[in-house]
């Protein structure tokens, strides 16, 4: 009798807990924000988990030719994607060149105000008009089989042996304009002219980041690394933080937090600087949790050396304080009412299909992943840091991206520090992962919650690649 009653209370404790639901022991992720000395901003504060479902994920999708077709077909030439920083088009005759799988683009500054962007094809027999990717100047754009040219504003300049054309107009054999609108210092574009306007697309992007603006930051570093692996998969290994213990041996993002605010965006929260050993008890080992590790030492692992806690002092109370100081000065900004989480967390936005956005002063990331070219097993991921820029400061020149091979260690790129080995350690991962996807019956199972935003990017891009389809 006593065996069935515990078995009838397990199932009933089960079954009422709806799937997706379930988290990690300790302190959740706002738990720690709330009792945070500098206060998150109201956004932090916001949660928005989605179950989306526990169906396994093909592997077609990351290996498949077809697939890979479908995506240049009714992905890529229809969604918006930033292509480069307003700083990289500062002046007048500034231009960008922007490639992604068998597209190539044209950005350029054609007076103060405007920004325009135009498909990098001549209008005559189809050339390709600029060389390579990234910054030139140019004071028009002249195609090098015939010599025909245009003005920064996409009108004829001049067409050799003009009385052979008289049915070439401006209307009709300009440069060909693709959307291009601009977000937190970034130029977006799309090659749709009947996409929704970039400012709908972003959705709650737009509000959140106004509590940590991107345009008033500056390229620290771009590095640009091939890596092994489908663009999905790739930037996949870096919307969770499940792979942390294993992956980094890092005791860090166990409780962490994931939203999704709607099908465009999504969001991480995990906290530096504050771990819960109950999060580490169904981990193996127990390096991380016994004996627990102490605020002193959390302190350390930080990198703030020397200075001891006094009776109640966090670790992150104590980081976010020095730093705030240190870098604050070390930038020329002003960082004192900046909140503890916006300094040390790792706060991860993802923009659909392939972008990141860290608001974070600590962990400033961007990432961009994209096919490099028509590979389906590789990709181009571009990486920058991004530091906070003084009030009374123009944006610098950029630096120019740093070229990685798919060989290359990120230790080869001193800027990097701390950061290199753990991006090493990533890109491992995939290579193994690529070659697994291969040799597998199955498909990839995902965490109903740690996991959900891979979920969600792959359910928006089925919809998204479905409608457009349905359209052509
Ligand atoms: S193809 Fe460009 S000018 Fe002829
Ligand atoms: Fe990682």
């Amino acid at each position: 009798m006593r065996v069935h009653n515990q078995v009838a209370q397990g199932m009933t404790k089960k079954s009422s807990l709806e799937p997706g639901t379930a988290r990690a022991q300790g302190p959740a992720t706002r738990d720690v924000l709330l009792t945070d000395k500098h206060a998150a901003p109201s956004p932090l504060l916001e949660e928005s988990p989605q179950f989306l479902g526990d169906e396994d994920i093909p592997f077609e999708r990351y290996t498949s030719q077809d697939y890979f077709d479908r995506e240049m077909k009714s992905l890529w030439p229809r969604t918006w994607q930033w292509a480069c920083r307003e700083e990289h088009l500062a002046d007048t005759g500034d231009v960008q060149v922007y490639d992604i799988g068998r597209y190539s683009i044209i950005i350029t500054r054609v007076d103060e105000d405007t920004i325009k962007a135009y498909l990098n094809t001549c209008t005559h027999r189809g050339t390709r008009l600029l060389d390579g990717e990234g910054s030139h100047y140019s004071q028009g754009f002249t195609c090098p089989f015939h010599g025909w040219s245009w003005h920064l504003d996409g009108a004829i300049r001049n067409i050799p042996g003009r009385w052979d054309f008289p049915h070439v107009t401006d209307a009709t054999h300009g440069l060909q304009e693709v959307l291009c609108q601009r977000w937190g210092g970034f130029v977006f574009i799309n090659m749709d002219r009947d996409a929704q306007p970039l400012e709908a697309y972003l959705g709650v992007m737009t509000e959140h980041f106004d509590a940590f603006p991107l345009d008033r930051r500056r390229i620290k570093l771009h590095v640009q690394k091939r890596l092994p692996a489908n663009w999905k998969a790739a930037q996949e290994a870096f919307m969770e933080a499940y792979h942390n213990f294993e992956t980094h041996d890092s005791p860090h993002g166990a409780n962490a937090q994931y939203d999704i605010f709607g099908k465009y965006v999504s969001r991480f929260i995990h906290n530096l600087g504050s771990y819960s050993p109950q999060a580490l008890s169904d981990y193996p080992g127990d390096k991380w949790r016994d004996p627990p590790m102490t605020e002193q030492e959390m302190l350390a692992g930080l990198a703030v050396e020397g200075r001891t806690l006094a009776e109640g002092e966090t670790a992150r109370e104590v980081a976010a304080q020095t730093i705030r100081e240190n870098l604050g000065a070390e930038l020329g900004v002003d960082l004192s009412a900046t909140s503890d989480s916006i300094i040390l967390d790792s706060i991860e936005y993802h923009l659909f299909p392939n972008m990141f956005f860290f608001p974070g002063i600590v962990v400033p990331m961007v990432y961009r992943f994209r096919p490099n070219g028509m590979d389906v097993d590789s990709c181009i991921f571009d990486l920058m840091l991004m530091e906070p820029l003084p009030d009374d400061e123009e944006h610098p020149e950029p630096p120019e991206p740093i070229h990685l091979s798919v060989e290359q260690s990120y230790t080869e790129v001193e800027e990097l520090a701390w950061l290199a080995p753990v991006y090493d350690e990533d890109t491992g991962n995939l290579q193994l992962q690529t070659q697994g996807f291969k040799n597998a019956f199955k498909g990839m199972t995902l965490g109903n919650y740690q996991e959900s935003r891979i979920r969600r990017i792959y359910l928006t891009q089925e919809e998204f690649m479905q409608q457009a389809e349905e359209r052509s």
